[in-house]
């Protein structure tokens, strides 16, 4: 994976790239990232086998109302392989990208995947035929996660959030220090009956390494089911069930039977609700699109 012989790993590579960032100016760094010529760094080669997994295994619990479809998000999408394949499950999905270049890449590709879907979007032979009118759409966004002004690109009437976000790579690829605003940003995001789903990555790497990918072993539960800042030491990471404070409590965990290399065996797919969807303004009358 790593390129020539004369130049560092990719990883030392990325992280000497944000290592005087600070925490305003680290979005655009991203952005100069996709300018440059380094932006293969950030391509995966596909969408994420876990969340094929865990999406076809909910397929039929899935409620495909002709009026709306379930909307998804996937923020910091990069080249968006998730988006597309999550349209092509019938989902309606936001791609969020801070950069410009990204949002074009991605684009680009989804048109293509549109035109023949790649097996690599399927895990099953029912997804992969499921009629094209059961297709969702995808719509990328450039803008800022920790900013509101996107929000205006979503076209839906009486929007009362997404129905499900996904996060893989975003969470590790921020400064420690933008964790409890990440976790605030997905309580205002999510519908209240939605579902967050994250595949954490990287597990196996030690807390105080830098990064981007900051290891995140303990994180989402710290930020999301204890509400903490998500600046934890290893010694402090312990998942107690009792007295839990955070927006969100954790509905599935489990070790996904695919993963990529990447995560060296040690990814876990975690599924988040929001502990008292009543706290959101708005939520009478809110039915679920998604059922898990
Ligand atoms: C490590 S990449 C992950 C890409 C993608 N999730 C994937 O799996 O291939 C992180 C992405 O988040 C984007 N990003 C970083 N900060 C962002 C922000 N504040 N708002 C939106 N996107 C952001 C970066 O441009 C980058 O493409």
């Amino acid at each position: 994976m790593d390129a020539s012989p004369q130049q560092p790993p990719l990883t030392a590579q990325l992280i000497s790239h944000f290592i005087n960032r600070s925490r305003s100016n680290s979005s655009s760094r991203w952005s100069v990232l996709w300018n440059s010529d380094k932006s293969h760094f950030l391509d995966r080669e596909g969408p994420s086998p876990a969340l094929i997994d865990w999406i076809e295994s909910r397929l039929k619990t899935l409620k495909f109302s002709p009026d709306r479809r379930p909307v998804a998000l996937v923020p910091g999408c990069g080249i968006g392989y998730d988006v597309v394949m999550l349209a092509l499950h019938g989902f309606d999905v936001y791609g969020l990208e801070i950069s410009d270049v990204a949002v074009g890449i991605a684009e680009a590709n989804a048109t293509a995947e549109f035109r023949e879907p790649s097996d690599y979007n399927f895990g099953s032979p029912t997804a992969a035929s499921l009629p094209i009118e059961c297709r969702g759409s995808v719509k990328f966004i450039q803008g800022n996660f920790f900013e509101t002004e996107w929000e205006k690109e979503i076209a839906i009437e009486d929007f009362k959030g997404f129905d499900l976000i996904y996060d893989y790579t975003f969470l590790c690829s921020l400064p420690p220090d933008l964790r409890k605003d990440w976790a605030s940003r997905m309580c205002e995001l999510i519908s209240p009956t939605g579902v967050l789903a994250c595949l954490e990555f990287p597990l196996y790497k030690n807390l105080k390494a830098l990064g981007p990918p900051w290891g995140v072993k303990g994180v989402y539960w710290n930020t999301l089911a204890e509400g903490g800042d998500g600046i934890i030491h290893e010694s402090s990471i312990e998942e107690d069930d009792g007295n839990l404070e955070g927006p969100f409590r954790r509905v599935d965990y489990f070790k996904p039977a695919r993963s990529y290399e990447c995560g060296k065996g040690t990814d876990m797919f975690s599924v988040w609700k929001l502990r008292d969807s009543r706290q959101k303004n708005g939520t009478e009358n809110v039915t679920s699109n998604f059922v898990l």
